[in-house]
């Protein structure tokens, strides 16, 4: 069972580490907790998700891809299976930092190898990766990455 704290602990964590977020797709978001949690914070949110009920919060009711126009400054994923590894090929492709929560993989792949093949993506993607943890039981490792500096599209 997933720890019903993480919505709060993740927003938290994102903005003490982006504090000058404005806008933030949160993908594969479910009902929208997250989205709900983050603007209580201040930022905007889009959450993207295919699911018919949900909260009532800015929604993408379909999948997310490559190809979604970029109007955020920070792309991310809680728990979001197969959608993980598209956050951080769509961080890389456009220049905004991202930060996953990863649970289940979307290959078969056990956690802890899961957590090494998403943070050597985004390597191989020119992306510089941090580790941090969520304070909470199960799936809380959080990994962060960010464009080298040089590459970042200013907002
Ligand atoms: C385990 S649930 C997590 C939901 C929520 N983030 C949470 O923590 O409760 C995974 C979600 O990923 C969504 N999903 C999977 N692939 C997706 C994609 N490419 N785009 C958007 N949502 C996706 C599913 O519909 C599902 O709601």
């Amino acid at each position: 069972m997933a720890d019903k704290r993480r919505f709060e602990l993740f927003a938290d964590l994102l903005l003490q580490r982006f504090p000058a977020t404005r806008r933030v797709f949160d993908v594969a978001g479910g009902m929208g907790r997250l989205n709900e949690a983050l603007v209580a914070r201040g930022p905007s949110c889009l959450t993207f998700d295919r699911r018919h009920k949900h909260l009532p919060v800015e929604y993408a009711q379909r999948d997310f891809t490559l190809d979604e126009p970029c109007t955020a400054d920070l792309v991310v994923g809680l728990h979001a299976d197969g959608a993980t590894r598209v956050i951080i090929e769509y961080s890389a492709k456009h220049q905004v930092p991202f930060a996953v929560v990863p649970c289940c993989s979307d290959n078969s792949m056990p956690y802890k190898p899961w957590m090494r093949h998403l943070a050597d993506l985004a390597i191989s993607l020119g992306l510089t990766v941090h580790e941090l943890t969520l304070p909470m039981e199960g799936r809380a490792r959080v990994l962060v990455g960010e464009p080298a500096p040089g590459r970042r599209l200013s907002s």
